[in-house]
């Protein structure tokens, strides 16, 4: 490779020491299709000669055949790698690219620029210390460019580089140039972006790229390149923040040694410093600072390292250790930006995990407060949020946690959501700041409790959770076991459906998101009436398994008892005891279970009822004998 430096072919030791040392900058750009992304890049990596000698003459036989530049080398093509992308000419994933100078080591991710591809463009500037936003001088300020502008701000990209490009093409005008500069100092106050850098340049021709073009005189500010080599990386900013280190595990290799293994997030950490841990809020001081190379002196923002501590305090992988005169925040409810990755969409109440630095905690969206439309900027009103919608909202969680605001600290505050059932990223979002009700409530003693409320009845609580079709026989079924239980003097309660949604649900209908709000409640209803020391059944479609997960993990192990009665659609739709199916088949009724709707099947029931095979007697007989067997019934 015949790389910028002299060294390379000189005194190789020391170029690789030199190499080592140079900071990486990490850079996002982006911008509409055609503004000349792809051939930036590919004139960087030129400039910086990080191209090989068969790469180049590959890419001059391809520009021959695919390119867009005439005769001279089309840069792009070295940058779109996938045929697909060459057959439609975008760019449709993230690509991340390397290069280095004699400054600094870059890392560069292209995302492609239609609003479909928000997640990506959100994935790649996730780590980014700067963002190139591509302008094309003769379109001027479009709609991407708002759009790219808010999502960098948003992620909180602190250096951003208006890049107004194919100058070549107006002449090198410098009034098109200040024209651009002006609407978009107009468009960055009011979404209060800061700091812009603007460069007019050709990536095309190479001009502003490494050095000043004579093309544009009255051009006197930095080139692309001098202002990626000097721009401040994140990580020296970080390093001036308050000590966080997010423990990932703990290093107990035996009885004498003891350590807390992470990254450190932000700040400086020395022998003797005193630490909080978050969120117990155990303090003590760092002892040593072990490395594979031997014990630091200090460590700062970026490095991996273990810390060992003067005291046997209890800590665990999650736990933030933080400086202990400037402590990360500690809270379980919070407002939050959260921009959504997946086709199913985020639906309140539902439960999801969410991974916050080295934590992860269960948390539901409790409200939508809206929805931004990225192109406008507005706000809107919103139920759920669908694939690639960016929405303001407050979260709960099941439990507290350390963190600080995503301004702040990006590690400490930044979180990605995860679908419990498929384990796959759903979301991503940046923490605004506690909801204060959530520090001023606090779980009240009783001093009669579950234990003593349930022996006064001789029976043990549990919660039945019948789910299936409508018309499968849910209702039927329960209120069988109901008479039966009660003869026997049991204390019972029966939540159904169709009576609950008379009253404490009647505000809520069948959609999705009213669906998963129905569950949320009557399982928080459930929860209460087993802590009563009841034997509460319920009958909904409760079509999900997330909510019935949801409800699973609102009680104590071995309480949750999940009958599945399991009736075929066809069966149901023949039985069609209110006339529903027929309603919704002429279409009627829209989203209907079973038809226009999604009813998800238990993969594990504690009980499988076939109502083709047993009549809702023997299905009711069978739901006691398993109560018994359980233990439940002590009386
Ligand atoms: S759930 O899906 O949210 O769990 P739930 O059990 O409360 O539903 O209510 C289902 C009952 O509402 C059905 O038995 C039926 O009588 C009635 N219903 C009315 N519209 C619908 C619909 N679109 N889908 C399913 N059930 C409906």
């Amino acid at each position: 490779m015949a790389h910028v430096s002299d060294l390379i072919s000189t005194d190789i030791e020391q170029y690789l020491k030199a190499h080592e040392r140079k900071g990486l900058l990490r850079f996002i750009t982006c911008g509409s299709v055609d503004d000349g992304k792809s051939t930036l890049i590919g004139r960087l990596l030129f400039e910086s000669k990080m191209l090989f000698e068969d790469q180049l003459s590959a890419i001059e036989a391809d520009s021959k055949k695919f390119g867009t530049q005439g005769d001279e080398i089309d840069f792009a093509l070295l940058v779109d790698g996938l045929a697909a992308e060459r057959e439609q000419g975008i760019t449709i994933d993230v690509a991340y690219r390397f290069f280095s100078t004699d400054r600094r080591k870059f890392i560069v991710a292209d995302t492609p620029g239609h609003e479909q591809y928000t997640r990506n463009m959100v994935t790649g500037a996730s780590t980014a210390d700067a963002a190139i936003l591509m302008v094309d001088a003769r379109k001027g300020i479009l709609t991407q460019t708002r759009r790219h502008s808010y999502l960098m701000s948003l992620i909180g990209i602190r250096h951003i580089v208006v890049a107004i490009n194919k100058m070549d093409l107006v002449d090198y005008s410098e009034k098109v140039y200040n024209q651009i500069v002006e609407d978009y100092r107009a468009f960055a106050k009011q979404v209060g972006i800061g700091e812009v850098t603007f460069i007019p340049m050709s990536a095309f021709k190479g001009d502003n790229i490494t050095s000043h073009s004579e093309r544009m005189p009255w051009f006197h500010g930095t080139t692309l390149m001098g202002y990626l080599e000097t721009v401040e990386l994140d990580e020296e900013r970080l390093q001036q923040g308050a000590f966080r280190m997010p423990v990932q595990w703990v290093n107990r290799p035996n009885l004498d040694f003891r350590g807390f293994a992470g990254s450190i997030a932000s700040g400086v950490v020395r022998p003797g410093d005193r630490i909080r841990v978050q969120p117990s809020g155990k303090e003590s001081t760092v002892a040593r600072i072990v490395t594979h190379d031997g014990d630091l002196e200090q460590a700062v923002a970026g490095q991996s390292v273990t810390l060992t501590l003067a005291d046997e305090i209890d800590i665990s992988r999650g736990d933030v250790i933080s400086a202990h005169a400037a402590p990360a925040e500690t809270a379980d409810q919070f407002e939050a930006t959260l921009v959504w990755m997946h086709e199913e969409p985020l639906l309140p109440g539902r439960p999801y995990l969410m991974k916050i630095g080295t934590k992860v905690v269960t948390a539901q969206v409790s409200e939508i407060k809206y929805q931004v439309n990225v192109n406008t900027l507005e706000h809107t009103a919103a139920k759920k949020l669908e694939l690639n919608a960016i929405g303001v909202c407050n979260l709960t969680l099941d439990r507290p946690i350390a963190f600080d605001a995503y301004e702040q600290n990006q590690d400490t505050g930044g979180l990605i959501l995860i679908d419990r059932m498929s384990n796959s990223t759903v979301g991503a979002g940046m923490l605004h700041f506690a909801l204060r009700r959530s520090q001023n409530i606090h779980m009240q003693h009783v001093d009669v409790d579950k234990e003593a409320r349930s022996a006064a009845k001789a029976q043990k609580p549990c919660l039945l959770w019948l789910t299936g079709l409508s018309g499968a026989g849910k209702s039927t079924i329960a209120n069988l076991v109901e008479k039966k239980l009660h003869a026997r003097g049991q204390h019972t309660y029966l939540l159904d459906g169709d009576n609950v949604r008379h009253g404490l649900n009647r505000d809520l209908g069948f959609t999705d998101a009213d669906r998963v709000e129905n569950i949320r409640r009557v399982a928080e209803v459930a929860k209460l009436m087993v802590d009563a020391g009841l034997i509460v059944l319920t009958a909904f479609i409760s079509p999900f398994r997330s909510e019935r997960a949801m409800a699973r993990d609102l009680v104590q192990e071995g309480e949750f008892i999940e009958v599945f009665i399991d009736t075929p659609l066809s069966v149901a739709e023949d039985r069609d005891p209110k006339g529903l199916y027929k309603k919704a088949r002429r279409g009627e009724l829209k989203n209907f279970t079973g038809i226009d709707s999604a009813y998800e099947r238990p993969e594990n029931p504690e009980v499988h009822i076939d109502t083709t095979e047993q009549t809702p007697e023997e299905a009711a007989e069978l739901i006691v004998a398993v109560l018994e067997e359980r233990g439940m019934l002590v009386g």
